[in-house]
């Protein structure tokens, strides 16, 4: 048996115990017969939660696109590595083999050299989903330079914060992006953030969209001249297991962006052996991940966990309704996909058009559905379920964050049972914990509390960067010895966990994980606006959105209320980005506080929600009487 392939029930649970009573025997044997390496690691292991320092495989020497690409040349050269379908159906999709895909890794990673990028600098990555994307992570990857892909549906003041943060001396970006039938100018925003970026010595534009822009001399360079004039090699640059691989930023509780940074080998590891037991792939599948390489699941799971495996990535450069609702299963009979990895909030918006445009399609080449991002009520699981699977391909839940780097809890296809709304078992080196708000551990079944992991797994974030002070207090202080994720979870009678939301002050809108507090701090920095606080409440597509509620200076009383949202809601457009715009905005004489000052969420939140009939015990605020005033006026 290998236990690279866990085919069934029976090695599940044997390989899960030997993963949790060996877990170095256990990763050591899956490093060692997966994967190409330069040198072998002087220790699996070496792990301080206190501190936190985490280490694993220290002392091996290797690099990823060599596990990428180039040990499958021999075998795959001629095999299709990234599908890319591009925004317009009627343009045809591009083929990408194993071979070409590593030329033009080589070629950008020669560009990147030339350019005076070296091992440990850092590049900012702002494209859209084309080619170049995944390119330029795996040029990166090549020459030990550190990449921070940064969604190109940020703002430009975002964009500009995560460039400053890191220090990135270069950006990759494109003259433009599809947004439907839509173009977006993204070099437009990244000229707007870079007045507020001294460090950035050079832009690297991809042409795509046509679009006319500025170029400013001596900065800016178009990206395909010098492509063409590169080496079609380059040696991949020797890392030590631990070195940093990428950054990528995800919200927090303060209003800077936190940047995790993940290292070389533990998440090599991971990732490539979650995405060939958690999608079953099997040679020769067509597995499509719908999310965006901006996200850590697009870095895991359409860029390295796939191609880690030598399977073939489906790259879409679209959006799920344009030009109709039919787009993706349209995709899927086109391009045979067996595995299909989408967001719930994707799927709520798509079960709300007419079932014509589902079953339409052939869609029997699908084997497995998976779902990422947030919880999946129970009706579009049974949507998904039905229309999209037939009943017949399993749905894998899947829990995990930007931090974990890879798939936590989730079941495996064709080999552990599914439940609707259920994440259900721990992957393979997982060991969940949920904990009271005492601190002890919550044993036994039928049980809820606070997600936490009570032991190390390879691809776990090391810090934050540039702040390993935050890292510890947000993850390793709250509870001692363990990571917390942040997430409520509740763990059934028979074992199967269920993730019941957030705990803490980041909401998740339509999959996106936003923090409060930049959205606070955006909110009042318009002139008319005093203090505010925003709050999640349901949503029948998004999940959550966003409820403001703000209280306004003495001169912004006489201003137009609607003018007003509009201005403030621009602002946060402007500032984080559209996906953090407030669904509504009351404005309010004053917010809920304890006497220490702190805004009393709990209570906005059930107003928001409509469920403000029972409030609890209000008697400790410092000012009681609001709440009737704010229920009174409730949106
Ligand atoms: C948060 C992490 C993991 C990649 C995308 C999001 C929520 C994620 C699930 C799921 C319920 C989920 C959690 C988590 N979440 N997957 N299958 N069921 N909730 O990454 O932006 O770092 O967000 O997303 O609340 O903590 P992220």
């Amino acid at each position: 048996m290998s236990n690279y392939h866990i085919k069934n029930l029976e090695e599940y649970f044997q390989v899960y115990r030997k993963s949790v009573r060996e877990p170095e025997n256990f990763w050591e044997e899956i490093a060692e017969e997966h994967f190409v390496w330069r040198e072998k690691w002087n220790k699996v292991l070496e792990w301080d939660f206190k501190k936190p320092e985490i280490k694993w495989f220290e002392g091996a020497k290797f690099n990823i696109t060599e596990n990428c690409l180039d040990r499958f040349l021999p075998m795959r050269k001629d095999k299709t590595a990234i599908l890319f379908e591009p925004n317009d159906p009627e343009v045809e999709a591009e083929h990408i083999t194993y071979s070409q895909l590593h030329e033009r890794v080589c070629r950008m990673a020669n560009v990147l050299i030339e350019g005076g990028i070296e091992k440990g600098d850092r590049v900012c990555i702002y494209l859209p989903m084309i080619p170049e994307l995944a390119i330029s992570v795996l040029a990166c990857a090549r020459i030990g330079a550190i990449h921070s892909v940064v969604f190109a549906g940020f703002s430009s003041s975002a964009l500009a914060a995560r460039i400053n943060d890191c220090d990135a001396q270069c950006v990759i970006t494109s003259d433009g992006s599809f947004r439907g039938d839509k173009v977006i100018d993204l070099k437009g925003i990244v000229d707007q953030a870079l007045q507020e970026c001294t460090g950035v010595k050079t832009v690297y534009v991809v042409e795509r969209t046509g679009n006319k822009i500025e170029m400013e001399n001596g900065r800016d360079k178009w990206l395909q001249p010098l492509l063409d004039e590169a080496y079609a090699d380059c040696d991949a640059v020797v890392m030590d297991a631990e070195d940093p691989l990428f950054i990528l930023y995800t919200s927090g509780s303060t209003g800077k962006p936190k940047g995790m940074v993940h290292s070389c080998a533990g998440y090599m590891v991971y990732a490539a052996y979650t995405f060939k037991n958690i999608f079953q792939y099997k040679e020769g599948d067509i597995y499509w991940c719908t999310a965006d390489i901006g996200w850590i699941t697009g870095h895991s799971y359409i860029v390295y966990g796939p191609l880690l495996n030598g399977a073939t990535t489906v790259m879409f450069e679209g959006v799920p309704s344009y030009p109709d609702y039919d787009r993706f299963w349209q995709v899927v009979e086109k391009h045979k996909v067996n595995q299909f990895y989408t967001a719930p909030t994707a799927i709520r918006a798509l079960a709300k058009e007419k079932l014509e445009y589902v079953e339409k399609y052939d869609l029997t080449s699908l084997k497995v559905l998976g779902t990422v991002g947030e919880p999946i009520n129970e009706e579009a699981w049974h949507w998904y379920n039905n229309n999209v699977g037939k009943g017949k391909s399993p749905i894998v839940d899947t829990w995990w964050q930007t931090e974990t780097g890879g798939i936590m809890i989730s079941p495996i296809p064709y080999v552990t049972p599914t439940t609707p709304t259920y994440a259900t078992l721990p992957f393979i080196g997982v060991q969940p914990a949920l904990m009271d708000d005492e601190g002890n551990e919550i044993k036994g079944n039928q049980v809820s509390g606070k997600l936490c992991i009570k032991f190390p797994w390879p691809s776990m974030a090391r810090t934050i960067w540039g702040d390993h002070e935050r890292f510890r207090n947000t993850y390793f202080d709250v509870f001692e010895n363990k990571y917390f994720t942040g997430d409520g979870a509740l763990r059934d009678g028979v074992g199967y966990y269920r993730i019941t939301g957030r705990v803490d002050d980041v909401i998740i809108v339509s999959g996106h994980n936003l923090g409060t507090a930049p959205i606070e701090d955006s909110i009042n920095e318009h002139p008319a606006v005093a203090e505010s606080a925003v709050v999640g409440f349901p949503h029948e597509i998004k999940g959550n959105a966003l409820y403001g509620f703000v209280i306004l200076k003495e001169t912004g009383e006489s201003r137009d209320r609607e003018n007003l949202r509009k201005e403030i809601n621009l602002q946060i457009a402007e500032q984080i980005g559209p996906i953090a715009k407030l669904q509504k905005i009351q404005f309010v004489p004053g917010l809920p506080k304890t006497r220490s000052g702190k805004i009393m969420r709990r209570i906005l939140r059930k107003i928001a929600s409509n469920d403000a009939e029972n409030l609890g015990d209000i008697s400790t605020l410092l000012n009681p009487e609001i709440v009737e005033d704010i229920k009174a006026e409730v949106l």
